[in-house]
């Protein structure tokens, strides 16, 4: 599911002229902790891993990058996401596939503890695997 759109701004490019990797990243661990929020009631998550990172291809200034997302594993007080971020060029209505990645979020208390994930059935629904 489309979880989020941002985009991208000349004083977000590194030394290559494209997005620095680094910027992605964060950019997907916001929308993972996004999508973590849309498809359960708790109020906290905190990333435990990332894995399976890949930039396919390079992001420049001015892209529209949307992050799309599904429930790759549902657990009990732990979810693993799996991100796919894609620039859309609205002129021609296409997507490219520029990254993706796997994210392991945990629902934690205020004390920072694991704690269970409270579902909401329809958005897991949503969200299954693709
Ligand atoms: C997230 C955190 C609270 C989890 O606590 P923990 O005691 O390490 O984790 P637990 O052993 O209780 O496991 C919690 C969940 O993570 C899962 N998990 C633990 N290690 C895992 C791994 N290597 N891969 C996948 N899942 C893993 C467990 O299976 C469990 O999920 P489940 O209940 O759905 O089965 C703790 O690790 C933490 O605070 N980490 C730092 C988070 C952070 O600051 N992130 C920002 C990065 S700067």
């Amino acid at each position: 599911m489309l979880v989020t759109r941002e985009v991208v701004l000349q004083q977000d490019i590194g030394l290559n002229g494209t997005l620095f990797g680094g910027d992605m990243m964060a950019r997907m661990d916001k929308a993972s902790g996004i999508l973590a929020g849309l498809l359960s009631s708790n109020r906290r998550f905190a990333t435990l891993k990332v894995s399976e990172l890949r930039f396919h291809s390079p992001v420049r200034a001015g892209d529209i990058v949307e992050f799309h997302g599904n429930l790759a594993r549902q657990g009990n007080t732990s979810m693993t996401l799996a991100l796919e971020v894609q620039v859309y060029n609205p002129v021609s209505n296409a997507r490219k596939e520029v990254t993706s990645g796997e994210f392991v979020m945990v629902a934690v208390d205020d004390g920072g503890r694991p704690e269970p994930v409270l579902w909401k059935p329809d958005m897991v629904a949503a969200a299954g695997p693709a």
